[in-house]
């Protein structure tokens, strides 16, 4: 099973997203079973390492984030079964790159595992970007992903028919 986190830049919420769930996966002992990376609908950041403070913030947390950001691309699509926005824009733009309804289906919004099973690929609400405001904005977006991860391995779990 392959999961993919996208963000704007992919230094701040993806690969956050992909440290949150790595240490998740780790916990349940699947980290054979799950390939996780994370990319960005922009070029702006492309090969550069996660911002200091989502650095610093999931050190705290105890991961170490060492990813690179990447852009997203429609070669994506074929790669992961499920491909998480952080917000509407980013899911989009995603769409975007796509006439497939298969494609489509593999796509939503982080928010709505917030729900055990999500009932909709899209949620009101959004994983803020921290980029322009302080450390509190990442801390906040640490806990968010908290809350939403659990969810969603919980739904690859039961779809794969894995338990622990
Ligand atoms: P991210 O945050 O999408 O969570 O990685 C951002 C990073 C960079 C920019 C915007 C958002 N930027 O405009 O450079």
């Amino acid at each position: 099973m392959k999961v993919l986190f996208v963000c704007l830049g992919n230094i701040c919420r993806s690969p956050m997203a992909e440290g949150v769930f790595t240490q998740l996966v780790r916990e349940r002992g699947w980290e054979d079973r799950i390939t996780i990376d994370s990319a960005g609908t922009s070029s702006y950041h492309i090969g550069e390492l996660p911002d200091p403070r989502a650095r610093q913030t999931m050190q705290r947390h105890g991961v170490t984030l060492t990813s690179r950001a990447r852009q997203f691309t429609a070669e994506d699509f074929a790669e992961f079964e499920y491909i998480l926005a952080m917000d509407r824009s980013n899911y989009d733009n995603i769409l975007r790159l796509t006439d497939s309804e298969e494609d489509k289906s593999r796509v939503w919004m982080m928010r709505t595992f917030e729900a055990d099973p999500p009932t909709s690929h899209t949620a009101k609400e959004e994983v803020p970007d921290p980029y322009y405001g302080g450390e509190q904005g990442f801390e906040k977006v640490y806990t968010m992903l908290v809350r939403t991860h659990n969810n969603l391995l919980n739904k690859i779990a039961k779809e794969a028919g894995w338990t622990e």
